[in-house]
């Protein structure tokens, strides 16, 4: 199969990611009407032919995230409908978190989603470095995880001097994905204990013993949500003496004036992949999406 035999349709949330997506295949982007009503609903018409093809539905679900869903949903519903094949690629995926029941009685929102995608008809699922791969495993249809880490590290590579860069995992969570980055740029790394009160979401911090004095620090995150993960990370790594703070992620959700809030705990920069399209969206990942098809064949 060559990517002429994709078509993608490129969703409200991910318009860029997906033009950029479609130059790299060489590939058609199907013709959306989209408007929204003043109550909020969406309106969608598909006017391309998608009858019998495959079709790339791309679409992050990035805050607001159920309003992103039900637009995917929606235009997954009328592409299969339709009689096309549906691949879901959504660059951030919303929910990931909860992957699992932590506390007796929560919902396992990243299976009712999966849920939602089957019965709308999506046929695959494409993301870039879900949050825990186990997650993977509550789709009753094929889902995949690319990873972002090797194009961020390029990025740093590039554009950093790294002679006095550490690198900090801010939690075991993340301690492969930070491993590799940090072997990719050939820097030492680290990894602290975080903890999180699954009741109040109060984060707290132990950092390793390591030299950190005078270290440009590099905190590696899959995402960076609220911030606090990364905040706490800082304030250790400010008390311990380290030069300079920067923050690294995937995937910038940016919630609640994290900017700001890092900046206040000494964040001094963020780079970030563009799987949700912000100011401090970097470095483009999409080729990682596109290798990983041209591999399906
Ligand atoms: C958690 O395990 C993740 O890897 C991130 O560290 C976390 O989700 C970031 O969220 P926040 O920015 O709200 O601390």
């Amino acid at each position: 199969m060559s990517s002429q035999d994709f078509v993608i349709l490129p969703g409200p949330s991910s318009i860029s990611f997906a033009r950029s997506m479609a130059k790299q295949m060489d590939c058609d982007i199907a013709d959306l009407e989209f408007k929204e009503f003043p109550d909020g609903e969406n309106y969608f018409r598909i006017a391309s032919e998608v009858r019998g093809k495959r079709v790339l539905l791309v679409q992050t679900l990035s805050p607001p995230v159920d309003h992103h869903l039900v637009q995917l949903l929606l235009l997954a519903k009328k592409l299969s409908d339709t009689g096309a094949f549906v691949y879901a690629v959504c660059p951030y995926l919303g929910y990931a978190r909860q992957h699992r029941e932590y506390l007796s009685g929560e919902v396992v929102s990243l299976k009712v989603v999966g849920q939602l995608m089957a019965s709308a008809g999506v046929k695959r699922l494409v993301t870039v470095d879900i949050h825990n791969v186990e997650g993977l495993g509550l789709f009753t249809f094929p889902a995949f995880s690319v990873s972002a880490i090797p194009f961020l590290a390029e990025y740093i590579l590039s554009q950093e001097d790294l002679s006095e860069a550490i690198i900090v995992s801010p939690d075991f969570g993340s301690s492969a994905r930070v491993e590799t980055f940090a072997k990719l740029v050939d820097r030492p790394y680290c990894v602290f204990e975080k903890e999180r009160d699954r009741v109040t979401g109060e984060v707290r911090v132990k950092p390793p013993p390591l030299k950190l004095k005078g270290a440009t620090a590099y905190i590696v995150d899959d995402m960076i949500s609220t911030g606090g993960t990364i905040i706490k990370a800082a304030n250790v790594l400010n008390e311990y003496g380290v030069k300079r703070v920067i923050a690294v992620c995937v995937h910038p959700v940016l919630a609640v004036n994290a900017v700001e809030r890092m900046g206040k705990a000494g964040v001094s920069k963020l780079i970030a992949s563009n799987t949700i399209e912000t100011d401090y969206s970097k470095v483009d990942v999409s080729k990682a999406i596109v290798d990983h098809l041209k591999l399906l064949g």
